[in-house]
């Protein structure tokens, strides 16, 4: 089988990892790819927006299926417009994608079939935002409705704040046109816990649970960014909540999708809060969390292609999704300034202190292939991932394989993981 994975960061190299596992892949194709997943698949210089691009070469290329990991052409209907084109293709259709595309959709969705979360409401218009503002609990959350690169949220202390916050997302629009709504929504406390499952319409199979780190600095403080690091499992999403889960969240989003004629069939990533009055959503992703998949994948026993054809086909139900007893910890190596500013084009050294190691992974986010070497080309620039018989042990193998790799901005987090001392 020939796949072609769409998309070119940490989380697609994951994805492409396990497809070259599948006993049933003999190519991968990856566009745009990056370096690192170069090393073991095929990158075509196409953009994952470039959909008749991406369809042609699809075609000419006699592609059996296509995976597309990332939010954006999923959100615009690169799914539907491979299958116009007869080509096997995993992911939501765009009128389910919408779960994750528009924060509007995904809490009316909510509140419409029961499914905790935050109490909220929905604005097109600042001058109203403004006046619900004035009488509202603080601190408050305000969510651009479209999509942000996971940097449209902006949880606001006080009015003036949140003011300020409206003015720039509906007024000077920060994250362009993402923020033609808002949602206004209560603050959450709790534990933050990514469940990540596979979806065919119908059944939902739960893999392994993780937990992200979104600020760029160390204790949670700094800018919001795409993830710094994550683990899996969680210490704190135990058999009784992901029971609860599965009871109030998971299976009723699924069946809603359903009952609004958008059958989803994909990857739904659950966003969850567990709160002193029990797990609610925080957001629905329909793919893949990256950096999520760099410590999930790696533990996930299936031929993942056997899952996905089983996800399009409906017929979910017959599989058995296992995962290893184990843990991982990913640690992002970004370039130092990331999510605002910083500098690319940095030589990497000692990538190949990875060839061959059992339980450690390298997965690229932000590289580049030039005569002298991989450079660094973003902002995540590597996702070091390692593997150990309990959290605490992958934590310190993932904090020693770190120091393997080295470019003259490299900038992480050091306290990935350490809220499993608490557990
Ligand atoms: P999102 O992109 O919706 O996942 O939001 C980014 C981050 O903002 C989440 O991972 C949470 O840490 C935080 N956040 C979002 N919504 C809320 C909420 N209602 N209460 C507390 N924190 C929130
Ligand atoms: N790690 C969060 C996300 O992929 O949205």
């Amino acid at each position: 089988m020939k796949v072609l994975i769409v998309g070119g960061g940490g989380r697609e190299h994951a994805i492409a990892a396990s497809v070259a596992k599948s006993s049933k892949v003999k190519k991968i194709y990856c566009a745009p790819g990056n370096a690192g997943i170069g090393q073991i698949a095929e990158c075509v210089p196409i953009g994952a927006m470039e959909f008749d691009k991406l369809v042609a070469f699809a075609k000419e290329t006699s592609i059996d299926f296509v995976i597309v990991g990332m939010d954006d052409p999923l959100v615009g209907g690169l799914v539907d417009e491979m299958e116009a084109a007869g080509i096997r293709t995993f992911g939501p259709r765009k009128n389910a994608a919408v779960l994750e595309g528009s924060k509007a959709f995904s809490k009316d969705l909510m509140k419409k079939y029961h499914i905790p979360t935050a109490a909220y409401e929905n604005f097109e218009d600042a001058a109203a935002a403004m006046a619900y503002l004035e009488t509202a609990k603080f601190p408050i959350v305000l969510k651009a409705d479209g999509l942000a690169l996971g940097k449209g949220v902006l949880i606001c202390q006080n009015l003036e704040e949140a003011k300020a916050g409206v003015k720039s997302i509906m007024q000077e629009k920060q994250f362009g046109s993402a923020g033609d709504r808002l949602v206004i929504e209560e603050f959450m406390v709790g534990r933050e816990v990514s469940a990540l499952s596979f979806v065919d319409g119908k059944t939902i199979r739960t893999m392994a649970s993780a937990q992200d780190h979104k600020r760029a600095m160390d204790g949670d403080r700094g800018l919001n960014t795409g993830g710094m690091g994550t683990f899996s499992p969680s210490p704190f999403y135990t058999q009784e909540v992901a029971e609860i889960c599965q009871r109030t969240i998971f299976q009723p989003t699924v069946d809603a999708m359903a009952a609004e004629g958008r059958e989803f069939k994909g990857v739904i990533f659950f966003g969850l809060m567990l709160t002193e009055d029990g797990p609610k959503v925080l957001e629905y992703n329909a793919r893949f969390g990256d950096p999520e998949a760099q410590v999930v994948l790696p533990r996930m026993k299936n031929d993942i292609i056997e899952v996905m054809e089983a996800c399009i086909d409906g017929n979910l139900d017959r599989i058995n999704l296992q995962f290893e007893d184990n843990a991982a910890v990913c640690v992002i190596l970004a370039s130092d300034g990331y999510p605002v500013k910083y500098e690319k084009g940095y030589l990497i050294r000692g990538l190949e202190r990875f060839d061959g190691k059992e339980g450690y992974y390298c997965f690229h986010a932000g590289t580049k292939q030039t005569k002298e070497g991989f450079v660094t080309n973003g902002g995540r620039v590597l996702g070091v991932t390692a593997k150990g018989k309990d959290l605490k042990e992958a934590r310190a193998n993932a904090y020693e394989a770190v120091e393997w790799v080295e470019f003259e901005n490299k900038y992480m987090r050091h306290d990935i993981g350490k809220a499993i001392d608490e557990a």
